[in-house]
Protein backbone atom coordinates (compact mmCIF):
# COMPACT_ATOMS: atom_id res chain seq x y z
CA UNK A 1 0.00 0.00 0.00
CA UNK A 2 1.45 3.57 -0.93
CA UNK A 3 1.84 5.63 2.06
CA UNK A 4 -1.05 7.90 3.30
CA UNK A 5 1.29 11.43 2.19
CA UNK A 6 2.84 10.15 -1.02
CA UNK A 7 -1.10 9.25 -1.82
CA UNK A 8 -2.37 13.06 -0.73
CA UNK A 9 0.54 14.91 -2.23
CA UNK A 10 1.16 13.41 -5.60
CA UNK A 11 -1.50 11.87 -7.24
CA UNK A 12 -4.28 13.66 -9.22
CA UNK A 13 -8.32 13.16 -8.11
CA UNK A 14 -8.50 10.18 -10.88
CA UNK A 15 -5.30 8.46 -9.79
CA UNK A 16 -5.99 8.82 -6.32
CA UNK A 17 -10.09 7.39 -6.81
CA UNK A 18 -8.51 4.60 -8.83
CA UNK A 19 -5.58 4.08 -6.33
CA UNK A 20 -8.27 4.25 -3.29
CA UNK A 21 -10.72 1.80 -5.41
CA UNK A 22 -7.79 -1.00 -5.81
CA UNK A 23 -7.47 -0.70 -1.97
CA UNK A 24 -11.34 -1.18 -1.70
CA UNK A 25 -11.74 -3.89 -4.07
CA UNK A 26 -8.88 -5.66 -2.01
CA UNK A 27 -10.42 -4.87 0.97
CA UNK A 28 -13.33 -6.02 -0.39
CA UNK A 29 -12.11 -9.44 -1.89
CA UNK A 30 -13.03 -12.07 0.88
CA UNK A 31 -15.59 -10.69 2.66
CA UNK A 32 -19.30 -9.94 2.45
CA UNK A 33 -20.18 -8.23 5.78
CA UNK A 34 -21.82 -4.60 5.05
CA UNK A 35 -20.63 -3.23 8.67
CA UNK A 36 -16.81 -4.61 8.00
CA UNK A 37 -16.75 -3.15 4.31
CA UNK A 38 -18.51 0.62 5.38
CA UNK A 39 -16.01 0.25 7.94
CA UNK A 40 -13.48 -0.15 6.03
CA UNK A 41 -13.89 2.06 3.38
CA UNK A 42 -14.78 4.64 5.71
CA UNK A 43 -11.37 4.41 6.99
CA UNK A 44 -9.75 4.22 3.55
CA UNK A 45 -10.96 7.39 2.60
CA UNK A 46 -10.96 9.29 5.48
CA UNK A 47 -7.39 8.73 5.28
CA UNK A 48 -6.52 8.25 1.74
CA UNK A 49 -7.88 11.81 0.82
CA UNK A 50 -6.82 15.18 1.54
CA UNK A 51 -8.75 17.63 3.34
CA UNK A 52 -11.60 15.90 4.69
CA UNK A 53 -13.26 15.69 8.29
CA UNK A 54 -15.78 13.32 8.06
CA UNK A 55 -16.20 10.48 6.18
CA UNK A 56 -19.05 7.80 6.44
CA UNK A 57 -22.37 6.11 6.24
CA UNK A 58 -25.61 6.43 6.43
CA UNK A 59 -28.39 3.69 6.25
CA UNK A 60 -31.81 3.34 5.48
CA UNK A 61 -33.84 1.81 8.02
CA UNK A 62 -37.84 2.50 9.21
CA UNK A 63 -37.72 5.10 6.28
CA UNK A 64 -35.16 7.21 8.16
CA UNK A 65 -31.49 7.38 7.56
CA UNK A 66 -29.11 5.43 10.65
CA UNK A 67 -25.52 6.12 11.32
CA UNK A 68 -23.41 3.84 10.02
CA UNK A 69 -19.22 3.08 10.60
CA UNK A 70 -17.72 6.75 10.04
CA UNK A 71 -14.03 8.30 10.71
CA UNK A 72 -14.46 11.70 12.28
CA UNK A 73 -16.11 13.68 14.80
CA UNK A 74 -19.39 12.36 16.50
CA UNK A 75 -22.08 12.98 14.58
CA UNK A 76 -26.32 12.83 14.74
CA UNK A 77 -27.58 9.73 14.58
CA UNK A 78 -30.96 10.06 12.91
CA UNK A 79 -32.36 12.21 9.82
CA UNK A 80 -34.88 12.29 7.96
CA UNK A 81 -35.32 11.14 4.47
CA UNK A 82 -36.08 14.49 2.83
CA UNK A 83 -33.93 16.57 5.53
CA UNK A 84 -30.58 17.92 5.41
CA UNK A 85 -27.96 17.04 2.46
CA UNK A 86 -27.71 13.49 3.23
CA UNK A 87 -31.60 13.07 3.05
CA UNK A 88 -32.29 15.67 0.30
CA UNK A 89 -29.70 13.10 -1.32
CA UNK A 90 -31.41 9.84 -0.33
CA UNK A 91 -34.75 11.47 -1.24
CA UNK A 92 -33.61 12.24 -4.84
CA UNK A 93 -31.53 9.34 -4.88
CA UNK A 94 -29.17 11.53 -6.75
CA UNK A 95 -26.04 12.82 -5.93
CA UNK A 96 -25.25 16.19 -4.06
CA UNK A 97 -22.13 18.64 -4.05
CA UNK A 98 -22.84 21.51 -1.51
CA UNK A 99 -20.28 23.85 -2.44
CA UNK A 100 -20.59 26.25 1.13
CA UNK A 101 -23.50 23.81 3.69
CA UNK A 102 -23.93 27.29 5.42
CA UNK A 103 -25.92 28.30 1.90
CA UNK A 104 -27.72 24.83 2.07
CA UNK A 105 -31.12 25.33 3.72
CA UNK A 106 -31.38 22.78 5.94
CA UNK A 107 -28.26 21.61 6.01
CA UNK A 108 -27.78 19.58 9.22
CA UNK A 109 -24.42 20.42 11.25
CA UNK A 110 -23.06 17.98 12.70
CA UNK A 111 -19.40 18.96 12.76
CA UNK A 112 -18.41 23.09 13.17
CA UNK A 113 -15.43 22.24 11.49
CA UNK A 114 -17.57 21.06 8.05
CA UNK A 115 -17.67 23.84 5.61
CA UNK A 116 -18.26 21.72 2.05
CA UNK A 117 -19.97 18.33 1.31
CA UNK A 118 -20.44 15.71 -1.05
CA UNK A 119 -23.50 12.96 -0.41
CA UNK A 120 -24.17 9.43 -2.78
CA UNK A 121 -27.14 7.13 -2.44
CA UNK A 122 -26.17 3.91 -2.69
CA UNK A 123 -29.05 2.20 -4.19
CA UNK A 124 -29.27 -1.79 -4.83
CA UNK A 125 -31.92 -3.29 -6.89
CA UNK A 126 -33.78 0.11 -6.93
CA UNK A 127 -33.95 -0.40 -3.08
CA UNK A 128 -32.33 2.84 -1.01
CA UNK A 129 -29.84 1.20 0.98
CA UNK A 130 -28.46 4.55 2.27
CA UNK A 131 -25.64 7.34 1.75
CA UNK A 132 -22.21 7.91 1.41
CA UNK A 133 -20.73 11.35 3.29
CA UNK A 134 -17.80 13.24 3.09
CA UNK A 135 -17.33 16.48 4.53
CA UNK A 136 -14.38 18.85 3.94
CA UNK A 137 -13.45 22.01 6.52
CA UNK A 138 -12.50 23.84 2.59
CA UNK A 139 -15.43 25.51 1.05
CA UNK A 140 -15.93 24.10 -2.67
CA UNK A 141 -13.84 20.93 -1.70
CA UNK A 142 -16.03 18.39 -3.97
CA UNK A 143 -16.35 18.19 -7.59
CA UNK A 144 -17.62 16.15 -10.23
CA UNK A 145 -14.35 14.11 -10.60
CA UNK A 146 -15.54 13.45 -7.00
CA UNK A 147 -18.74 12.46 -7.53
CA UNK A 148 -17.16 10.10 -10.15
CA UNK A 149 -15.15 8.63 -8.10
CA UNK A 150 -16.94 8.28 -5.50
CA UNK A 151 -20.03 6.78 -7.09
CA UNK A 152 -17.61 4.36 -8.61
CA UNK A 153 -16.42 3.27 -5.35
CA UNK A 154 -20.18 2.70 -3.83
CA UNK A 155 -20.73 0.91 -7.03
CA UNK A 156 -17.66 -1.74 -5.92
CA UNK A 157 -19.32 -1.46 -2.34
CA UNK A 158 -22.92 -2.71 -3.79
CA UNK A 159 -21.57 -5.28 -6.06
CA UNK A 160 -19.10 -6.67 -3.27
CA UNK A 161 -21.58 -6.38 -0.25
CA UNK A 162 -24.40 -8.21 1.31
CA UNK A 163 -27.26 -5.70 1.96
CA UNK A 164 -30.24 -5.57 3.73
CA UNK A 165 -33.25 -3.67 2.22
CA UNK A 166 -35.49 -1.86 4.03
CA UNK A 167 -38.97 -1.72 3.29
N1 LIG B 1 -24.46 17.53 7.15
C1 LIG B 1 -25.28 16.36 6.96
C2 LIG B 1 -25.45 15.60 8.24
C3 LIG B 1 -24.45 14.53 8.44
S1 LIG B 1 -22.97 15.09 8.95
O1 LIG B 1 -22.39 16.01 7.99
C4 LIG B 1 -21.94 13.83 9.26
C5 LIG B 1 -26.62 16.76 6.38
O2 LIG B 1 -26.94 17.95 6.27
O3 LIG B 1 -27.37 15.86 6.03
Amino acid sequence: MISQPEMKEAATKPELYSNVQSQLRTLVADERDFIANAANLSSLLYHSMPDLNWAGFYFHKDDELVLGPFQGQPACVRIAIGKGVCGTAAQQRQTIIVDNVHDFPGHIACDSASNSEIVVPIIKDDHLIGVLDLDSPSVGRFDKEDARGLNELVEVFVESTSLEFSR
